[in-house]
């Protein structure tokens, strides 16, 4: 029996293979991306299924979605979308957000997605001066280190019931690490300690294994 890191693999090649179908659509968004020379750290496509049925449960109209890469997680998101939804990702990266709307293109999502170009810290600003949300869903998915920021820009632009979902929050395990020199490790430890005093969030995390190695989503409801 293959161990570690070679079984999670093997694990989730066979949870895909059986709940997954092969979507040509996805697929071209993995090789438009790998030809561009994204980098590989888009969600599994299981992963892109649970945040998928995660949108489809809280019937979200309005999804918000922070670090767009390619778009991979966000034709997972934008397919879940309730008839007249709207989905908005912000990516700080010109080259990404370009390849990220040819592939929303192809996907077909065009009129429903928008890829807004800058950094998080000066969009989000904006898309509370716009009126823009409550949204219902947000994804937190860019650098790492500014996690707590998003998360308070998120309580801003949401409702009671919106869900929130932080990817790689556990870093192979290093979250457990005070002393890491790592600003992404310090930013999910900094997350953590911001849910345990935040009065308005109501939230778990979870440890994930599979193709992408050992990572974790945190997952937070606001309550008040
Ligand atoms: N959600 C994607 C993966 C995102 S990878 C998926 O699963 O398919 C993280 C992305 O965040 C990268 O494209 C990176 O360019 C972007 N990013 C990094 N810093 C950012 C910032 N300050 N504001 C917005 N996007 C940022
Ligand atoms: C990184 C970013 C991600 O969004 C991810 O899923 C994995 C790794 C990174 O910047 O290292
Ligand atoms: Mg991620």
């Amino acid at each position: 029996m293959a161990e570690g890191a070679e079984l999670w693999k093997a694990v989730d090649e066979y949870l895909v293979g059986h709940l997954i179908p092969s979507d040509p659509v996805l697929d071209e968004t993995m090789a438009a991306n790998a030809a561009a020379g994204l980098p590989s750290i888009d969600v599994a496509p299981n992963q892109g299924k649970l945040l998928h049925l995660l949108a489809r449960v809280a019937g979200a109209r309005k999804i918000l979605e922070i670090g767009t890469l390619g778009g991979y997680s966000t034709t997972w998101l934008g397919r879940a979308l309730a008839d007249g939804g709207r989905l908005i990702s912000l990516e700080a990266n010109a080259k990404h957000a370009e390849v990220a709307r040819k592939n929303i293109a192809r996907a077909g999502l065009e009129s429903v997605v928008t890829v807004r170009l800058g950094a998080a810290l000066d969009t989000l600003p904006k898309l509370v001066e716009e009126g823009e949300g409550p949204f219902d869903f947000i994804f937190i998915d860019a650098d790492k280190s500014n996690i707590p920021n998003y998360v308070t820009w998120a309580l801003k632009l949401s409702r009671k019931g919106t869900l929130i979902v932080v990817d790689n929050i556990i870093r192979e395990g290093q979250v457990i690490d005070a002393a890491s020199s790592d600003a992404n490790v310090q930013g999910a430890r900094r997350l953590f300690d911001l849910l345990a005093a935040e009065p308005r969030l109501e939230a778990t995390a979870l440890q994930t294994v599979g193709s992408k190695g050992h990572d974790g989503f945190a997952m937070a409801v606001v309550v008040g």
